[in-house]
């Protein structure tokens, strides 16, 4: 059930650095806060690669999407840990390629949610959840008024991992919403990786500025959540390069790949 306006106006903490609204400031986008612009300004002083991070990763998610719709015939897709909506968002990707195909978001921020009420409301192009993602049963169990869980699902965890402080968690989260889909379904997935100083330091400016602390992975750990998943083309690889439309991409501290369940 949805939480009385005021009750979500409290919950917003304007005065807070969220993570949503700081990713919407490095996309570019205008829902945000001075809280959230000087924590987003504290990290992108040390680590200005960030801007480019947040356009590329939505240059990742939209090529995933579509390889998803056009080439693998999928036509249900849950993205956890959605975002603010910008441009290009997974509902209008897939069902630009395929009209019919089912989305269902889920994101615990209540800005999230007031956007999504007002975008989507009730019988839109796609449903939200609000939820933790750290509660896999509930997305699965919400999910599944939208989605057939009979039938293939691309899981999409994009730069959202990073807010839980132990791998270990992080794989069973991934393995326990996977475990739940049919074969044919997808997981699309990408972090930020702990391989450069600078976003190293970003990461800790992030943190001081009283953002949620973002932890950054190596590709190894973030491999690790593919076990048991055939990996589509090309693998995984910084999302610069992830079907690029510039073959000669300079790498950046971000890795993801598209990968099969059997
Ligand atoms: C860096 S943004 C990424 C947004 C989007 N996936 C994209 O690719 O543009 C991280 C998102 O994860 C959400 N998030 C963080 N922790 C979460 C949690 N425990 N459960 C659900 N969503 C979470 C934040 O609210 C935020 O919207």
């Amino acid at each position: 059930m949805a939480a009385p306006d005021a009750e979500i106006a409290a919950q917003l903490q304007a005065d807070v650095p969220h993570a949503a609204r700081i990713w919407n400031y490095w996309m570019g986008g205008n829902d945000n806060f001075a809280a959230d612009r000087a924590a987003g300004d504290a990290v992108a002083q040390v680590y200005p690669e960030i801007v480019v991070m947040a356009r590329e990763s939505r240059r990742f998610l939209v090529g995933a999407v579509r390889f998803l719709a056009a080439e693998a015939g999928v036509r249900q897709f849950l993205d956890v840990g959605t975002g603010l909506p910008t441009m290009q968002n997974t509902h209008q990707v897939a069902q630009e390629v395929a009209p019919d195909a089912r989305v269902v978001y889920v994101d615990n921020d209540p800005m999230v949610l007031v956007h999504a009420h007002a975008l989507l409301g009730a019988g839109g192009p796609a449903t939200y959840v609000h939820a933790d993602y750290h509660d896999p049963e509930k997305i699965l169990a919400e999910a599944a008024r939208t989605l057939d869980f009979a039938q293939p699902v691309a899981v999409m965890f994009m730069g959202v991992l990073g807010y839980e402080p132990d791998h270990a968690v992080v794989r069973s989260i991934v393995s326990s919403t996977m475990d739940a889909t049919a074969p044919g379904s997808h997981l699309v997935l990408w972090d930020g990786t702990n391989t450069s100083p600078a976003v190293v330091e970003g990461a800790a400016r992030l943190a001081e500025s009283g953002g949620v602390p973002y932890i950054l992975r190596s590709p190894a750990e973030i491999g690790r959540c593919f076990d048991g998943l055939v990996m589509v083309e090309p693998g995984l690889v910084p999302i610069t390069r992830w079907r690029p439309d510039d073959p000669a991409a300079a790498a950046i501290d971000a890795y993801g790949a598209v990968a099969r369940k059997l």
